[in-house]
C-alpha cells in the first residue's frame, strides 16, 4: 500500500498492525522520536480542518520529522487556477509524503497518481475520510477491546457525513456487527453504502429516524454534525441542523457500557453536559486519531522501528 485513499485499501489484518503500532506508540513514544528524521510531510489543505491538520503535523514532529503545507486554498497556486494534478507533482518535489484534504470527491486519488510520493486522503468532500476512521477504530478498539459482534448506531447527517462512510466500509468485515443508521428522510446514508456494502455481505441494518427509540440496544452512538458546507439550500440546513441533540436526559435508556464518539467539530449535536458522562470518548478520539496517523506516516514511508 503506497497510499491510503479509501479505507477498503486495508485489510482486517493491515488494520490490526496499525492499531498494534499505535498501541507501540502509546506505549513507548520515546522509541519513535527519531524515526522520520529528514522526512517531510506536506499537509495541503483545500478546506478548514483543525484535528486533521493538526494531528498530522504533531504526528510528523514527534516522529522527528518535519512539515510544509498551506491550510487553504486561497494562500496555494490554486486560487490562480492551478490543478490539484500539478499541485500534487510540483509538492512531490519537496516532500516525501502529501495528507490533501479537498472539497471535491476524489481530489486526492487524482494526486496519488502525479504525486510520485504517498498520498493520503484527509477528507474528500462528502466522500471518505480514511484517517478519521483509522481514530474511531483505535478508540473502539482501545474501549471494547474487539470490534466484533457491536450494535453501532451512527446518528445525524449520514447523507454527506464522510466519516460516517467510512466508518460503516471498516466496520462491515468484523463478525457479528449489526448498523442502526438514524437520520432524517433527507440524510440517509447514500444507497451505495446499502447496496455496495451492506447488503453483498448480509450485514445486518436498520433505517430509523428516533434516536431515543434506538439508544437502549447501541454498543457504539456515532453522532455527527449536519455539514452546512455540503447543503445547496440554507433553509434545509437550518430546518435539518437540530434534529438530535443527545442529552444527559436521553442516555438515560443507554447501556452503561455505551461508548459516545463523535469525529468533531461539534456544533449543537452533543450537549456540554455530556462531556463529563464517563462513556463520552470524542476528546480521547481526538488524541487517538494523533497515534494512528503516526502509526500509518510510519507504514507509507516503509521506516522500521
Ligand atoms: N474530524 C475532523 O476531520 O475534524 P477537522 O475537520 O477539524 O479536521
Amino acid at each position: 500500500m503506497n497510499n491510503l485513499i479509501d479505507i477498503m485499501q486495508m485489510s482486517t489484518d493491515e488494520l490490526q498492525e496499525l492499531i498494534d503500532r499505535a498501541m507501540d506508540i502509546i506505549a513507548d513514544p520515546s522509541k519513535y522520536a527519531e524515526a522520520c528524521h529528514g522526512k517531510k510531510l506536506a499537509t495541503l489543505f483545500f478546506e478548514p480542518s483543525t484535528r486533521t491538520r493538526l494531528s498530522f503535523e504533531a504526528a510528523m514532529y514527534e516522529l522527528g520529522g518535519n512539515v510544509i503545507g498551506f491550510s487553504e486554498a486561497a494562500s496555494s497556486s490554486a486560487a490562480k487556477g492551478e490543478s490539484v494534478a500539478d499541485t500534487a507533482r510540483t509538492v512531490g518535489c519537496y516532500a516525501d509524503i502529501i495528507a490533501m484534504r479537498h472539497p471535491k470527491e476524489g481530489a486526492p486519488l487524482v494526486a496519488s497518481r502525479k504525486a510520485g510520493v504517498p498520498v493520503i486522503n484527509a477528507g474528500d468532500g462528502g466522500h471518505n475520510h480514511p484517517t478519521q476512521t483509522l481514530a474511531d477504530l483505535l478508540t473502539i478498539y482501545r474501549e471494547k477491546g474487539t470490534f466484533e459482534n457491536l450494535t453501532v448506531g451512527l446518528c445525524g447527517d449520514l447523507k454527506f457525513g464522510r466519516t460516517v462512510h467510512s466508518l460503516i466500509c471498516a466496520m462491515s468485515r468484523y463478525p457479528g456487527v449489526r448498523f442502526v443508521l438514524i437520520s432524517p428522510e433527507e440524510l440517509k446514508v447514500p444507497r451505495y453504502l446499502i447496496t455496495d456494502i451492506l447488503e453483498p455481505a448480509n450485514i445486518p441494518y436498520e433505517e430509523v429516524t428516533s434516536l431515543e427509540d434506538a439508544m437502549p440496544e447501541l454498543d457504539i452512538l456515532y453522532m455527527t454534525r449536519v455539514q452546512r458546507e455540503r447543503f445547496f439550500n440554507e433553509a434545509d440546513y437550518l430546518r435539518l441542523k437540530d434534529t438530535y441533540i443527545l442529552t444527559p436526559e436521553k442516555l438515560r435508556s443507554a447501556k452503561q457500557s455505551l461508548s459516545i464518539l463523535h469525529p468533531l467539530p461539534r456544533v449543537n449535536e452533543i450537549s456540554v453536559a455530556v462531556d463529563d458522562d464517563p462513556r463520552a470518548c470524542y476528546f480521547k478520539q481526538v488524541l487517538n486519531g494523533k497515534y494512528m496517523r503516526m502509526a500509518l506516516i510510519l507504514k507509507l514511508l516503509e521506516v522500521n522501528v
